[in-house]
């Protein structure tokens, strides 16, 4: 049921505001011909009756089936699209040994334009049925197969920011992959943005492009300087990995004397639409930087488990006023579902408020600052929250905003999530959706207003 044009009849959830869940109860959903929400009216708003009947007489009024429930679709702030293929493997090593290990090595099969096909193809699909209806992707070096995953995604209809990723720097990257010069890094990220930007599929920006340095350890000062002037004159989004794990921010402070915040910054690559990855070791200083520049953090807390060691301080950033996005970081995190990272979110943030040293006592085990959220912030980060950090307009049933939107139908015979009548109800239904739904439960999915999965 594309709603182009049409009027939906649905309840649901979406959580607009940091920390609140707004249950939608029979809201009329009207949707215009661009995929735009025209109006969103709750049962006491005048004009409800009216708009519904005109709705029904006209033909325009779809209505969602009991038991299911609408959402916001899933905004996915941290994607290594080349990656796919080894989600759920090599997970046994640190950051700086799987990157030479595994990663490089299958990155570098993206020069097969063949395989960068079917490999996007599975990816874009997969994501799309697990309800992430924006991501935000890393590609490769590679010019072509990076535009294969543009193709793929507007193909299929993904909401998509895809940047050709920058690496130049000789003494950390191998030699069989790699940008050959500061000059091709360059050239390269900027023969990516015209082709996005002039892609005849593209009229209405569905996918935008990223400048993006992989990380400054990957990068000459050259390249990154370059990358800055590149983003400071297209105006795009940037995204980079920033004080992810010990041995990233400690070669950083060693090469440039300060943190990766700082550094970024100084080559201006800090901006309203730069998204860094990680930052489990941002300093409070660091923090300060990126609310001032409205820069934002892509949280990625599975990820996090295996490859910093250490948890990202949710709470402490939200509650400072920082962007923060929820982020899979396929393949660094082994789960492409943002459902299972949201719970990791909220898990890791128990971790980090208790401590985990069994060997000792109770007040030395815990951190000692509250770090603790639930379902309700874990929810808004995966969708509100990483589009407000992407500045786009979607994650929320508000006019104005794109329909971007989920159907959790939680009588599906193969689903995860069992309600109970008499027993659930409000926003813990939702609680249940967030930490028990999985993809079989997704029944719909639609992106600015027409059904993609
Ligand atoms: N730092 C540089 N590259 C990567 C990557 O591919 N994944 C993660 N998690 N961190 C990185
Ligand atoms: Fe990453």
């Amino acid at each position: 049921m594309n709603l182009r044009g049409k009027m939906l009849l649905a309840s649901g959830f979406h959580a607009p505001v940091l920390g609140e869940v707004e249950v939608l109860t029979d809201v009329l959903i009207s949707v215009g011909e661009s995929g735009e929400i025209v109006s969103v009216l709750r049962p006491a708003d005048p004009g409800y009756a009216k708009a519904k009947a005109d709705a029904a007489a006209g033909g325009r009024l779809e209505i969602l089936s009991e038991g299911s429930y609408l959402l916001p679709g899933f905004v996915d702030c941290h994607v290594h699209a080349p990656q796919y293929p080894q989600l759920g493997s090599a997970l046994d090593v640190p950051l700086e040994v799987w990157l030479q290990k595994y990663t490089f090595p299958l990155e570098a099969r993206y020069q097969d334009t063949a395989f960068a096909r079917h490999a996007y193809g599975l990816l874009v699909e997969d994501l799309i049925a697990n309800g992430t209806t924006t991501a935000l992707y890393f590609a490769t070096v590679h010019q072509d197969a990076t535009r294969i995953l543009v193709d793929t995604c507007l193909e299929k209809g993904q909401r998509a920011l895809v940047g050709k990723v920058a690496m130049d720097n000789v003494d950390s990257c191998p030699d069989y992959y790699g940008d050959a010069s500061v000059d091709a890094a360059l050239s390269g990220t900027s023969a990516l943005i015209d082709y996005v930007r002039h892609h005849p599929d593209n009229r209405d920006d569905r996918v935008l492009p990223v400048v993006t340095p992989r990380f400054i350890p990957s990068c000459t000062d050259a390249t990154l300087e370059g990358l800055g002037a590149i983003a400071r004159d297209c105006g795009c989004h940037v995204q980079t990995h920033a004080s992810e794990s010990d041995w990233e921010h400690g070669y950083v402070l060693a090469r440039h004397g300060m943190t990766d915040t700082d550094s970024l910054d100084r080559f201006g690559l800090l901006g309203r639409h730069t998204m860094l990855a990680h930052g489990n070791l941002l300093t409070a200083a660091d923090m300060e930087t990126i609310r001032i520049r409205q820069s934002a953090v892509a949280h990625c807390p599975l990820s996090n488990a295996y490859f910093a060691g250490a948890v990202f301080p949710l709470r402490a950033a939200l509650e400072k006023g920082v962007n923060v996005g929820l982020g899979t970081d396929i393949s660094g995190g082994p789960s492409a579902s943002m459902l299972e990272n949201c719970r990791a979110a909220v898990t890791m943030s128990r971790l980090l408020e208790t401590g985990v040293d069994p060997n000792l006592p109770p007040d030395q085990r815990a951190s000692g600052r509250p770090a603790r959220i639930d379902f309700r912030q874990a929810f808004h980060v995966a969708t509100a929250g990483g589009a407000k950090a992407l500045d786009l307009p979607v994650g929320q049933f508000v006019a104005g905003y794109q329909f971007d939107a989920i159907v959790i139908d939680s009588r599906a015979e193969k689903g995860s999530i069992r309600l109970f009548d008499g027993l659930d109800g409000g926003d813990d239904i939702l609680q249940k959706i967030v930490f028990t739904a999985s993809k079989a439960n997704i029944s719909r999915v639609w992106i600015d207003g027409t059904v993609v999965a």
